[in-house]
């Protein structure tokens, strides 16, 4: 006897599944269409949804239809948090830094080292013919100067993205940037003076650092558990013991950790932040690529002080060479406004206006919702093959959000050497020590997912595994 009609639809989709036509965290298709599509019964095609939904495969959402489930991850335990607090002290550089950045703009590796999404990613078209409409339409105002605080075509389309992140900002009080980068250097500026101590996450983005230690700041590290973020507790204890003037902090999708602070954590912190009087600067670069469920709200969300400046750019999720992103300065809007004609004059005036285009136009959240879900499969299989080609004892985080792999060797296997030697195959990777203030974490690394899973991937984590195992005891 013949399966019964649920039975064969259920299958079909799950081979649609495997094979990669619905991408785990996608949306499938609505009852509906699917009934009309396949010339069954809409019970027929609930059937075999609520099927695929009792074996683990999909889920249903509430209002929204039915999604791919990403795959239950039992292999593989996550990072622990950095050990023992150090500082406050001034940022070091470890010597490798140099070699690893050239080699992250080179074409011809394979891409694990920098954190950038792959070519495919970016809409390209769609940018291009946007691109065209705007010289067209703005003719020779299209390429002038654009002074602080920027188009307002583009801080108005901001001030709506916002709301999606929870928080409500008027176009006057968003400052446009070049890049996340910009904004973080602004918001350092307006708020410290060389000698002050920052409490940053262990570990962070490098560039967070180098902002520091280019202004002469002291840094104090604070571990970071990799689900939850930033170590609440120990952030109380260090800056009841050090005067802390600013806090900067990832709480969406942190890199390079993919960790999600709750809403109960980031209500406390805005809260510690008000008891021990500093500024919490909020970089919120990958908070739109959740992997799955609702974008989180912003840490600015639950600041009802101003005490947050929140920082942001499209390079991460758009594309980076737009360089545009924004900050919010909260109480330090003039003197933002002040520093940013001082240090860069004028933002890149058509950039803009193709994002403000971009981001008013219907599509930027379906694009959103698609390439995180990308992000999800891609981050998924390489863990994956991480667990399985690294040496024994290597924990890998499993990030919520954005497309970065952070990896913990065993305390005595050397990321430097690991580095050094990939890049001799022609394999890209930012070893760990150039993540913390202090250079530790030389065991661990992190790999950017943010370019298609395929053979060349595959095979180049199989030959970092196989490095890796020469460079422990
Ligand atoms: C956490 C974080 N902040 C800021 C930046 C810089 O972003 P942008 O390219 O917008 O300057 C990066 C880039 O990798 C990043 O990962």
């Amino acid at each position: 006897m013949s399966d019964p009609l649920y039975q064969e639809l259920a299958d079909r989709i799950g081979g649609l599944i495997r094979g990669g036509t619905f991408a785990s965290g996608s949306r499938l298709p609505s009852v509906r269409r699917l009934s009309r599509e396949q010339r069954v019964s809409i019970t027929t095609v609930l059937e075999a949804y609520g099927r695929l939904e009792d074996q683990g495969v999909i889920e249903s959402r509430p209002r929204s239809g039915y999604f791919v489930k990403p795959p239950q991850i039992l292999n593989g335990e996550l990072p622990r948090p950095a050990k023992s607090i150090r500082g406050p002290v001034a940022v070091e550089s470890p010597e490798i830094f140099k070699a690893v950045m050239e080699a992250v703009a080179d074409p011809k590796v394979v891409p694990f080292g920098a954190a950038v999404p792959g070519d495919e990613i970016v809409p390209s078209r769609r940018l291009s013919s946007i691109s065209n409409a705007v010289a067209r339409r703005y003719g020779p105002a299209a390429f002038r100067y654009t002074m602080p605080p920027g188009r307002r075509e583009l801080r108005t389309a901001i001030s709506r993205r916002l709301l999606i992140a929870g928080v409500q900002a008027d176009p006057d009080q968003i400052v446009t940037t070049q890049g996340a980068t910009e904004a973080l250097s602004l918001a350092l500026r307006a708020t410290t003076r060389p000698g002050d101590v920052v409490a940053v996450e262990a570990p962070t983005f490098f560039g967070i650092l180098h902002l520091a230690q280019d202004l002469n700041l002291k840094v104090v590290e604070v571990p970071m558990d990799a689900q939850e973020g930033i170590d609440l507790d120990a952030l109380e204890k260090i800056s009841d013991r050090h005067r802390i003037k600013v806090c900067i902090v990832q709480p969406n999708f942190q890199n390079p950790l993919g960790s999600c602070m709750s809403d109960q954590a980031k209500r406390r912190l805005v809260g510690l932040a008000g008891k021990q009087d500093f500024i919490v600067i909020e970089d919120d670069l990958y908070g739109d690529l959740c992997h799955s469920g609702p974008r989180p709200r912003a840490l600015a969300h639950f600041d009802n002080e101003n005490r947050v400046v929140l920082c942001s750019s499209v390079s991460k999720n758009l594309a980076p060479g737009l360089r545009v992103g924004w900050i919010v300065p909260g109480r330090f809007l003039e003197q933002v406004k002040r520093l940013k004609t001082v240090h860069y004059l004028s933002t890149a005036t058509h950039s803009e206006l193709v994002v403000a285009e971009y981001l008013s136009g219907g599509g930027a959240e379906r694009h959103l919702r698609r390439i995180s879900a990308l992000f999800s499969e891609r981050c998924i299989r390489m863990r994956e093959a991480v667990i399985e080609a690294f040496p024994d004892g290597t924990r890998v985080n499993q990030p919520r959000g954005g497309f970065v792999l952070w990896v913990e060797m065993p305390e005595d296997y050397d990321a430097e050497k690991l580095a050094a030697k990939a890049l001799e195959k022609g394999i890209s990777l930012i070893p760990g020590s150039i993540f913390s203030a202090t250079c530790r974490l030389k065991h661990c690394l992190r790999l950017n997912c943010g370019f298609p899973w395929n053979d060349r991937a595959a095979k180049a984590v199989k030959t970092l595994g196989s490095i890796a195992r020469s460079c422990g005891p």
